[in-house]
């Protein structure tokens, strides 16, 4: 099979597969900005995607679909617990978002890890073409860009980190932690999130290892065979598609489906929106907190405002993923004990997965959106929210912890640890005067029209190519 220019590795596939009972295999699209983004750059240079289909024990060859070369890298039973629940989700996660949950560490995760990182590495050897350009990304596969060079130290690799990278402080605990430092290293160009990603990230470099760092660039010393190099750092905020979904929200069909699920709801005065994969990191239960006190307090009145808070399901064989939907059905039951009239109740939670559409219709249907992350690489929700308001009349509630809080100044940012203080912000949302909810969220709607998905990858493919052209200088 021919070899490709441009490779992509990540975790999982673009599409998801399904395989009937006679063997038969057919696949869909997986929802998500990172298939969009990089679907028409793949597709015009013939890439490769590398990656897990998300089932255990499914062994399927390399197939062509949507325009790019598929390879699925197969995960054991085994394996999936222990490199994708275990190190990937149960170790790194929580270590990466500010240890909200405790990490846990296993040597039989790491080793999972390690196995995993090289299957990974050598599929990306195997696909790419001489020279060839290899995106990996997240922190599932941190050891892969040093795996990689070894393996094939002719091509670019470039990294992007999804989440947040920890303070030293923090990252310190990790007893893998070099390892991980110096599989990173193996990359020309590594991107972050955020400026302080960036930053955690050098200042780990600088204090656990003894590379050499000057501005945003580290010196990594010649090491087996491989002659001295340099990694450069980069901050690549990430985004959405902003116009497809823009569009998609503005449909008459969309328009329709917001104005019923207001009426399904009971023509609230106000709407108050949670939207989320079912995670610790997304301060669901501080959020929930807020609106019971300020049920409690009598500053808002059910059932004419109320919540929806959808809770899509996620990682649900990791115990704090189990501990977390328990919590947050106990108190969204409290709350709608205390609050509901017959037949109205104050919070409608959702623990469900929609179509993109869907998502719009309600985006639409919000009057104000309420993103309280404790700690977030970036918040995509955000961007959707703010590119699906087409009659600019949503106010959009944003934690500081977010990595959108940058890009997004103004919504109204909030610290979702600060109770008292977050209940004030979404009162001012709830009150907000309709001529400060349009400046605001036309601003906003320029932000997210001029920064979307594909300037995204173009930018990181650019600063990918002038590293490794600079190196060779
Ligand atoms: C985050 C991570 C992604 C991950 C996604 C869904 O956005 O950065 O790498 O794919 O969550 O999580 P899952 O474990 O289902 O892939």
């Amino acid at each position: 099979p021919g070899k490709a220019d441009v490779v992509v590795v990540a975790n999982r596939l673009p599409v998801d597969i399904s395989v009937d009972a006679k063997g038969k295999l057919s696949w869909d699209r997986a929802p998500g900005g990172l298939v969009t983004a990089l679907a028409p750059v793949m597709r015009a240079r013939k890439g490769a995607w590398v990656g897990w289909s998300g089932k255990p024990d499914l062994d399927v060859d390399a197939f062509d679909a949507d325009g790019m070369h598929l390879v699925p890298v197969e995960l054991s039973a085994t394996e999936v617990e222990d490199y994708y629940e275990g190190f990937s989700n149960g170790t790194l996660w929580p270590l990466y978002h500010d240890v909200i949950v405790n990490p846990e560490f296993h040597r039989a995760w790491w080793n999972a890890y390690d196995a995993v990182n090289r299957r990974f590495a050598e599929a990306a050897a195997n696909a790419a073409a001489k020279g060839a350009t290899v995106w990996v990304h997240d922190y599932q596969l941190q050891l892969v860009p040093a795996l990689l060079r070894k393996l094939r130290p002719d091509v670019t690799i470039g990294w992007f980190n999804h989440i947040p990278f920890p303070p030293v402080e923090i990252f310190s605990q990790l007893p893998w932690r070099e390892r991980v430092l110096d599989g990173l290293l193996g990359a020309d160009l590594l991107g972050f999130q955020r400026s302080w990603d960036a930053e955690n990230f050098l200042r780990s470099v600088r204090r656990l290892t003894s590379e050499k760092v000057r501005g945003s660039r580290v010196t990594v010393e010649a090491r087996s065979k491989l002659p001295a190099r340099e990694t450069k750092v980069g901050v690549y905020p990430i985004s959405i598609d902003t116009q497809s979904f823009q569009e998609l929200a503005a449909s008459e069909e969309v328009g329709k489906r917001a104005l019923e699920i207001r009426a399904e709801l009971g023509n609230p005065d106000v709407l108050l929106l949670g939207v989320d994969r079912l995670d610790y990191t997304k301060g669901i239960r501080h959020r929930l907190k807020i609106f019971g006190e300020l049920l409690r307090d009598g500053l808002v009145k059910a059932p004419e405002v109320c919540m929806v808070q959808v809770a899509s399901p996620s990682r649900e064989r990791v115990e704090q993923y189990k501990t977390l939907r328990d919590e947050v059905e106990v108190t969204v039951g409290r709350i709608n004990g205390d609050y509901s009239a017959l037949g109205r109740a104050p919070v409608h939670y959702l623990h469900q997965t929609f179509p993109m559409e869907e998502m719009a219709a309600l985006y639409r249907a919000a009057d104000v959106m309420l993103v309280t992350s404790l700690r977030d690489g970036m918040n995509l929700v955000a961007k959707e929210f703010v590119a699906a308001q087409v009659d600019l009349d949503g106010v959009l509630v944003l934690s500081e912890f977010t990595g959108a809080a940058d890009d997004l100044p103004q919504a109204l940012v909030m610290n979702p640890h600060d109770i008292e203080g977050a209940k004030r912000v979404v009162m001012r949302a709830i009150e907000m005067p309709k001529a400060e909810k349009r400046r605001r969220m036309r601003a906003l709607r320029r932000r997210v029209a001029r920064d979307d998905v594909a300037a995204w990858a173009d930018r990181f493919f650019d600063d990918l190519a002038a590293a490794k052209k600079e190196h060779r200088d």
